[in-house]
């Protein structure tokens, strides 16, 4: 049988050959601000790859770089420096005339659906702007193609008149997901694409995207505070704290034996807003502060295990068990046998 995650990548390209859909490489994003205060370094030394079919769930703080990825990650904001390929092309140093015409095979949903939404479209036009600008259909097959993306999403062909304000926030959204779909991308970037939305709604959004992937084959990277989302979602998960990626691997190993202190204090946070679990071991003060950067391990300030070694230089990834990464001097490989647990 052929390999699915080959079958549809794009002809004539390194994607073709290749199950990998996107790679990152020592990413860097750094935003000016104004004179006297420290640049923001948004994104710093970041490396992932996501393969087609598969997703990719980056979690984190507020301000810790997740969106700046996101936006450099399809050329929307431009990086400093590092390698990224998507579906085989080079992204960096791309002209903006050749981002346009990949757009249409790596699409962004972003977190509020109604921002997201001209106001002034309906959601036939909405749904069919892309496919105007995108595609040569027109007519009929135009139609048939906006049908058939409405049922795709699981949005009745009633709402198709209706304009944005009088949708639901779950419709909107879809709506939203309909439009990144249109144009059959390969590769799907969602920004906190339930944040917004009810509790219950939420669910039908993430089985919707679930579904979507695997008869499309696409592949994801989902940034999200929830961790049961990612949980449900992703079978990879990197964690990032003040623009650097902390730690890295598979969702169920990171969530349920985390090598970094941080990972260790997300977990903690989730599990203390429900009142049948005890509280984090070990407590994590304070908040993520680009401004504040510190020297040596991006998490001496509020880390409960730091030493004076961490002061010195910032910890590299390190394999601690096979595709599982973290930046942490307490973490060693396997073989070398140390974890958190041990640590106090
Ligand atoms: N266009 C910009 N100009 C200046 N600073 C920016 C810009 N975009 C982001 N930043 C800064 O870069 C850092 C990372 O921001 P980013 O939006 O990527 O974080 P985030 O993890 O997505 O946060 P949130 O969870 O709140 O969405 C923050 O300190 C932010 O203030
Ligand atoms: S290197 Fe030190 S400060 Fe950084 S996470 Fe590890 S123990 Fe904490
Ligand atoms: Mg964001």
């Amino acid at each position: 049988m052929s390999d699915p995650t080959q079958a549809d990548a794009p002809q004539g390209t390194a994607a073709a050959h290749s199950a990998v859909a996107i790679a990152v490489e020592a990413m860097n994003k750094t935003f000016p601000t104004r004179r006297g205060v420290p640049d923001v370094i948004a994104v710093e030394d970041v490396s992932f790859t996501v393969d087609y079919g598969r997703t990719l769930g980056i979690v984190g703080e507020s301000g810790s770089g997740k969106s700046t990825v996101a936006r450099c990650l399809l050329g929307l904001t431009p990086v400093d420096s590092g390698r990224i390929e998507v579906l085989g092309r080079s992204i960096v140093d791309a002209p903006a005339r050749s981002l346009r015409a990949w757009r249409s095979e790596m699409q962004i949903v972003f977190q509020e659906p109604y921002e997201s939404l001209d106001p002034r479209y309906h959601v036939w036009e909405s749904v069919a702007e892309p496919l105007l600008l995108h595609t040569d259909l027109r007519g009929g097959e135009l139609a048939g193609r906006v049908h058939e993306l409405l049922e795709q999403v699981a949005l009745s062909p009633d709402l198709a008149g209706r304009y944005p304000h009088e949708l639901s926030g779950g419709q909107q959204q879809r709506v939203n997901i309909a439009r990144a779909l249109a144009t059959s991308p390969r590769v799907l970037v969602l920004d906190e694409p339930t944040a917004s939305l009810d509790v219950s709604v939420q669910e039908g959004v993430l089985r919707l995207l679930l579904r979507l992937q695997q008869e499309l084959n696409l592949a994801y990277v989902l940034i999200s505070h929830d961790l049961k989302a990612i949980r449900a979602v992703c079978e990879r998960v990197a964690v990032m704290y003040l623009g650097r990626l902390v730690e890295i691997g598979p969702t169920d190993e990171v969530l349920s034996n985390p090598k970094h202190p941080y990972t260790e204090f997300l977990i903690g946070a989730e599990l203390s807003v429900d009142p049948d679990v005890a509280p984090a071991a070990r407590v994590v003060r304070g908040e993520v502060t680009s401004s504040q950067r510190p020297t040596g391990c991006v998490f001496t300030t509020r880390c409960p295990l730091v030493t004076s070694t961490c002061h010195e230089s910032q910890p590299p990834l390190i394999e601690a068990t096979p595709g599982h990464d973290a930046a942490c001097i307490l973490v060693k490989p396997e073989s070398a046998a140390s974890d958190l647990s041990g640590a106090v």
